[in-house]
């Protein structure tokens, strides 16, 4: 453990489960004050008890909210920076699947993985942007996907919600690069949690096939490089797509 993150204060939407909470366990183990956003009260509830009693962990805060809802996200934000004063880092983490060949897929299914993909992206940040603007300090990191990057069959609505994370984060960070604020995307190849696990074994082993490592990555693997671009040794680093995928996409 270090300090890297000594003081600071970070919000992680969908942080009750998968990479989520393993980013925000990393950033608290790293003495970050960790809120966390999430649909699922008890899971949520679960999280916070399992932050607060890491070694170095100076407090943590579960809001019950959805990602998609302006209103809520627009109350979540101003509680944290009413009690805090400030935000140092946003991790844009929360999102979904809903997979269909593109001739079945419905429009409520690709407004909604639009909606709490993509769209809450720009609800967290145009909530936070203007406490960091005033700070000239900040880290945006938005988890994107290498699907948003080279397409997935049956993802149409998965892929561009995660490309539109990609073109939203290149525009903002060019925005407040001047005051010192990054803004960032991760791209995760394939990840072992509930998202994955769904997959029947015959599509596990395709994706395997074209993952060059043969394996898929952890949760605390993708937190480790969400560390990196939420500390101070990514200061000069805005704009970028880091993909954390076993050499699925080079
Ligand atoms: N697992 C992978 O292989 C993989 C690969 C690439 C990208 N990703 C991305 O990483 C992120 C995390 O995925 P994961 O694999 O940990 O999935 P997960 O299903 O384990 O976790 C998703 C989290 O988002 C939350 N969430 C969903 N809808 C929400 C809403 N409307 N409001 C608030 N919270 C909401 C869930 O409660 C959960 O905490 C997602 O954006 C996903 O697209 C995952």
């Amino acid at each position: 453990m270090t300090e890297l993150l000594k003081g600071q204060v970070a919000l992680v939407t969908g942080g009750t489960a998968g990479i989520g909470a393993a980013i925000a366990k990393q950033f608290a183990e790293n003495g970050a004050f960790v809120a966390i956003v999430g649909t699922n009260e008890q899971r949520g509830q679960e999280v916070i008890a399992e932050l607060k009693a890491l070694p170095g962990c100076p407090g943590a805060q579960f809001f019950k909210a959805n990602v998609s809802d302006p209103a809520s996200i627009e109350a979540v934000i101003k509680s944290l920076l009413d009690e805090h004063k400030k935000l140092d880092i946003l991790v844009n983490n929360a999102g979904i699947t809903r997979d269909q060949l593109l001739m079945k897929m419905s429009e409520e299914d690709w407004d909604l993985v639009l909606d709490v993909n993509a769209k809450s992206c720009f609800l967290t940040c145009r909530a936070a942007i203007r406490a960091m603007l005033r700070a000239k300090k900040g880290k945006i990191i938005n988890i994107s996907s290498v699907v948003g990057m080279i397409g997935n069959s049956g993802q149409a609505n998965y892929a561009a919600s995660k490309a539109a994370m990609i073109g939203f984060t290149k525009a903002v960070a060019k925005e407040v690069a001047g005051r010192n604020i990054q803004v960032n995307c991760i791209a995760p190849g394939y990840i072992a949690t509930a998202m994955t696990h769904v997959l029947t074994e015959e599509q596990k082993q395709s994706t395997l096939s074209h993952i060059p490592m043969g394996r898929m990555g952890t949760p605390q693997e993708v937190a480790h490089a969400a560390l990196f671009l939420a500390s101070s040794w990514s200061d000069y680093i805005t704009g970028q797509v880091l993909t954390v995928d076993g050499g699925m996409v080079m």
